[in-house]
């Protein structure tokens, strides 16, 4: 092998080094959604989400906090009454709303959409790529304070 070809080479090799790890520190910088990175737990944060039972009064209503959605499926006020899940889409980051009329979650971007449990019903549309199933949060309820765990 000339020197210029091992040169370049060993270049292309750096570049690729340097392009990949700069990409994971980018990942795992934190910040608002880290329910986006390998599950939220890294760095020590508060992993508990938050709301007042009061946001979502009736059926369908629905609110997003700190990267959780959280909407009402029910009438009572017990914890299979709500649902919490990634407000992002994993696509690439659509908004997710809930249709209580269809009963699904649906990507505002490229129109995913989830089952109620998370799983997918449709991928993107319009739009290169695949989703995944989304992850459902556990959540508690204390008083009227409705509580998410993110894991
Ligand atoms: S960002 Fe949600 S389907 Fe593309």
């Amino acid at each position: 092998m000339k020197r210029i070809e091992f040169i370049s080479s060993v270049g292309k090799g750096v570049i690729l080094i340097c392009s990949g790890s700069c990409v994971l520190a980018g990942c795992s910088s934190g910040g608002d959604d880290s329910e986006m990175n390998n599950g939220g737990n890294n760095g020590g944060t508060d992993n508990k989400v938050s709301i007042s039972l009061s946001t979502l009064s009736d059926v369908g209503d629905q609110t997003t906090k700190n990267g959780i959605l959280f909407f009402r499926v029910g009438a009572g006020n017990t914890t299979n009454d709500f649902i919490a899940t990634e407000a992002i889409c994993p696509h690439q980051g659509g908004k997710l709303v809930w249709i209580q009329n269809d009963m699904l979650i649906e990507c505002q971007l490229h129109h995913s959409q989830y089952e109620a449990d998370g799983d997918v019903i449709q991928g993107p549309q319009n739009a290169s790529g695949s989703t995944r199933d989304l992850k459902i949060y556990s959540i508690s309820i204390s008083g009227d304070t409705l509580t998410a765990t993110k894991s």
